[in-house]
This record gives structure tokens, C-alpha cells and sequence, in this order.
């Protein structure tokens, strides 16, 4: 392996929300890993921001606390961690009003890279951008990071975008998807652009179908409340999967910057032709003996919010005219397994006659678990018999490949995290492209609306509401098998 010099930078980081869930599990683990893989340059701080009466110390135990609970398992220095804590700092902030904000501005050193976090809820983006400005921390060098759900549809997103862009410049604003900060969903692109192989067949001409899978075992957990405002259409479909397609799809951007990859992206959004209310199945999972349903699960017995959703989609250029892209994704499903299946046309001709059967290449890329690619060859079945064909899969499972590297694959917060620091937007999403996501989510939402569109029961641990598989058996083509 190739050891590489990775710059390190000292900086400030801002965490609004700092005593929220994401944080706990998410952000500071994440930073801690970071700290311990030598990239927080000295002087850096990380400042919890939040309502809570906390001070420094406080910070530190709580940190201490999420990390012994939500760090990745492994065993880590203790020193280093109380290393990482005098790193730590506290302001209890009120982000609707004025208490806290002079002391935050009194903490910041000028001139260093200072990154806020807005681990909060979406209608407080506003209200802090426009204290940081009035405060005097808005200035051309800080940086903005968003969680997403960024809007409910295009005109939320619209307006959020605009109340960030009167205090900040779009090359400030890092809004995070953090399926980007998976190592397999940046392989994608290594694959199809670090290679001569797949490149010249990546098109309707050579490819069948392709089919996007993001299925989850759990449930819709605690946050019940909020997914039943959002469906799985809002919460994974418009961001994670989208995303997912923009990468599979689009064109070979000039050079690996963010604004190339992030126009070819939005090309691919715009390129979308609307979804056929045929071509879209709803579900929403139903009770088991042990576990509620997902109506009982959000305390809405008549809800008609989806927790599945599979739909064939066409992108109408001329890359892909004549191509269907499946997507699908839901909860409480037989497995939890995030894949991308390229599926090949079989061969013009077969001359090897009929008893041969007739065969394709599926190249799956794993995004989890066991992340890694599987290209699907047809070669001879070994003994005497005549020419019997049978399917192999060229494996390569990232952790056997590369050995050590592969097993401690970041996760996708530590990746978008440093990113921020080092000033690379190519990960994050831009604003035009979140807007052209709704723009294409919001006619299909209207439309379950208005005819008030009753998703279809589907079985803890099934593959979804049958309907999701006929939507491919229709087409002569079937789902690739759900398993962990
Ligand atoms: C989040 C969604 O963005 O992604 C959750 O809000 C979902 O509902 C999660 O469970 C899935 O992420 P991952 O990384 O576990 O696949």
C-alpha cells in the first residue's frame, strides 16, 4: 500500500445541537477518530453549542459518554481520549434569541478555518445564519454544514437555500448527504472512471437494466414522529438514492471538482422523465406477533405515510434512453443490504445453441455490508458433456483485497467531516441540485395526496409489498434476491 501524506489543518468546529442525537452518535465519535488518526492540527477545538446548562466539563463527560457508547468498537488509548477532551469546549446558546452568542463570538480565534454545524432542526437554519452574521462570525472563511432533511418539498428547500445565501456564499455551504461519505459510493466513481473496462459499455446499448437497492431490517426506531411526515419517498428516495442514481448515470465529468461532478449530477436529475403512477409501488409494514406494525409504530392508526417504496424510473438522453432504472427501499426487510446491480443484455447471438442457456454479466457493488464489487462472468462448466455454461462471480470484497485499510474504512462522517476542513465540496450536495431533487419528488407526492393513495401492508422480513416485484416481473426482468 501506498502510504500518503494527508495535510492537516487546525481549525474550530462549531456544533449547534452538540447535545443532540447525531451528534452523540455521529459527530463526535467521529471527530474523535479523526483526532486519533493525527488529523486535528494543534489548536483545534471542538465547541458544543446547545440550549443545555452545560460548561466545559460537562461537555467533556457527556462526549466521553456518547464515544464509550457509539465509537466503532474498537479499543482506543484512554489517554488519547482525554487527550481529545481538553479539545473541548461548551456555550449554552439560544438560537432564537440573543443569550450566548457574544461568548461564542469571544471563543472563536480569527483567522483560523472555523466550521459550523447545524446539527439542528431545519427552521432554525435561518435563525443561525443570521445571528453568526450579526455576531460577527460570518465571514468568508467559515464554512457551513447542513443535515439534512433539507425542505419537504421545493419551495421549503427554496426558501432555505435563500435565507442561507443572504449571509453566505454557496462555496460556504456544505449540505451533507452522508450516503457521499460511504468508501463504496466514492468507489463508484473510481470504477467507472479509474477504469478502461467498463466505461464503453456503461450505456443502453450494453446495459439491460440497472437496479438500486437500499433495504433496512429496523423499524422506523424512535423517530417516529418525524418519519411520518416524511415516507420513505422524502427520507431516502429524494436524497440517498438519487444520489446514488446521479453516480451511476452521469457523464464522465472533466476532472474529479466539485462543481464538475456536481453539474454532470444535476444533468441527471434534470434528464428524469416523470414517474407513471404505475410505475411506483407504496408500502407499509405490518404487525408481527412480537413487533408492532408501522401504523401502531407512529401512534397514527389511519396513516398512509410509505416505509417502502420501489419505482422504475428512465432518464431520457442518450446515454440511457431505453434503460430502466429499478429503485426501491423500505424498512423492517428480510436483510439489511445496500447494492447497485448493473445487468448486461445477454449476447447478440448464442452459438453455443439453446441448450446452453442464455446468460449476463451483473456487475453488484456492496455498499453494505461486506462492501465491495462482484462482476458476474459466464464461463464453462468444467467436465465432459458438451458446452454447458454456468455463471461465476469475479468477487472482490474490499476487506480481502486490500487487507488491513479496508477493515478500518471511515465512516462516512469522518470522511464529509474533514472534508469540510480541507474546503472540498465535491461530496456535498449544492443547492441547485437539492432544488432539482424536489422538483422531481413533488409531482409524485402531490399526486399520492390528492388520491389519497393507500400503501400496501408488506411482512416483517419479506422483500416488500408483492407488487414491488411484479413492477420487474412485468418487464420479464426480477429483483436481485434481498440477503444479508
Ligand atoms: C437516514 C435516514 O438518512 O439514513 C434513516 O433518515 C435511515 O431513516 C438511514 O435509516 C440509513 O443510513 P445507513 O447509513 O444506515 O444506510
Amino acid at each position: 500500500m501506498v502510504s500518503r501524506v494527508i495535510p492537516v489543518d487546525t481549525f474550530d468546529l462549531v456544533i449547534f445541537g452538540g447535545t443532540g442525537d447525531l451528534a452523540r452518535r455521529k459527530i463526535l465519535p467521529a471527530l474523535f477518530r479523526r483526532f486519533v488518526a493525527g488529523q486535528m492540527g494543534p489548536g483545534s477545538r471542538v465547541i458544543g453549542a446547545a440550549r443545555a446548562d452545560l460548561d466545559a466539563e460537562g461537555y467533556r463527560q457527556f462526549t466521553r459518554e456518547a464515544i464509550e457508547e457509539f465509537g466503532n468498537g474498537k479499543a482506543y488509548d484512554p489517554k488519547e481520549l482525554d487527550a481529545f477532551l481538553e479539545a473541548l469546549d461548551f456555550v449554552t446558546i439560544d438560537a432564537l434569541g440573543e443569550d450566548g452568542w457574544a461568548d461564542l463570538a469571544k471563543l472563536l480565534d480569527v483567522g483560523k478555518i472555523t466550521a459550523f454545524y447545524f446539527s439542528v432542526a431545519p427552521r432554525l437554519f435561518g435563525e443561525l445564519a443570521e445571528r453568526l452574521h450579526r455576531f460577527g462570525m460570518a465571514t468568508p472563511d467559515s464554512r457551513i454544514v447542513i443535515e439534512k432533511p433539507f425542505g419537504r418539498d421545493l419551495a421549503s428547500a427554496r426558501a432555505l437555500n435563500e435565507s442561507l445565501a443572504q449571509h453566505f456564499d454557496e462555496s460556504q455551504l456544505y449540505r451533507i448527504d452522508h450516503y457521499l461519505g460511504k468508501e463504496t459510493v466514492q468507489n463508484l466513481m473510481a470504477v467507472r472512471f479509474g477504469n478502461m473496462l467498463f466505461e464503453p459499455l456503461w450505456n443502453a446499448q450494453y446495459v439491460d437494466h440497472i437496479q438500486i437497492t437500499v433495504a433496512e431490517t429496523v423499524g422506523v426506531g424512535g423517530r417516529g414522529d418525524y418519519y411520518d411526515r416524511s415516507g420513505a419517498m422524502r427520507d431516502m428516495m429524494q436524497n440517498h438514492l438519487m444520489q446514488l442514481l446521479c453516480l451511476i448515470a452521469m457523464e464522465p465529468p472533466a476532472k474529479f471538482d466539485p462543481d464538475a461532478v456536481r453539474d454532470e449530477k444535476l444533468k441527471v436529475i434534470r434528464a428524469l422523465d416523470p414517474v407513471e403512477p404505475g410505475d411506483i409501488v407504496r408500502g407499509q409494514y405490518s404487525e408481527t406477533e412480537e413487533l408492532p406494525g408501522y401504523r401502531a409504530h407512529v401512534g397514527h392508526p389511519d396513516s398512509r405515510t410509505e416505509s417502502f417504496v420501489a419505482m422504475k424510473l428512465k432518464i431520457s438522453n442518450w446515454r440511457w434512453a431505453g434503460t430502466p432504472f429499478y429503485l426501491r427501499t423500505g424498512k423492517r426487510l428480510r436483510a439489511r443490504t445496500s447494492e447497485i446491480a448493473v445487468v448486461f443484455k445477454e449476447t447478440p447471438h448464442s452459438i453455443f445453441g439453446p441448450e446452453a442457456g442464455r446468460h449476463r454479466n451483473i456487475l453488484t457493488i456492496r455498499l453494505q455490508p461486506n462492501e465491495g464489487m462482484d462482476l458476474g462472468v459466464t464461463i464453462k462448466e468444467p467436465g465432459p458433456g458438451g458446452m454447458r455454461l454456468v455463471d461465476v462471480p469475479l468477487d472482490m470484497t474490499f476487506a480481502d483485497a486490500l487487507g488491513p485499510d479496508a477493515e478500518d474504512i471511515p465512516d462516512a462522517y469522518e470522511r464529509l467531516i474533514m472534508d469540510v476542513i480541507r474546503g472540498n465540496q465535491t461530496l456535498f450536495m449544492r443547492g441547485d441540485e437539492v432544488e432539482a431533487a424536489w422538483a422531481w419528488t413533488d409531482p409524485i407526492i402531490e399526486d399520492w395526496e390528492a388520491r389519497r393513495d393507500e400503501p400496501q401492508p408488506y411482512d416483517t422480513g419479506s422483500s416488500g409489498p408483492d407488487d414491488s416485484l411484479a413492477l420487474m416481473f412485468r418487464d420479464g426482468r426480477r429483483w436481485r434476491e434481498i440477503r444479508a
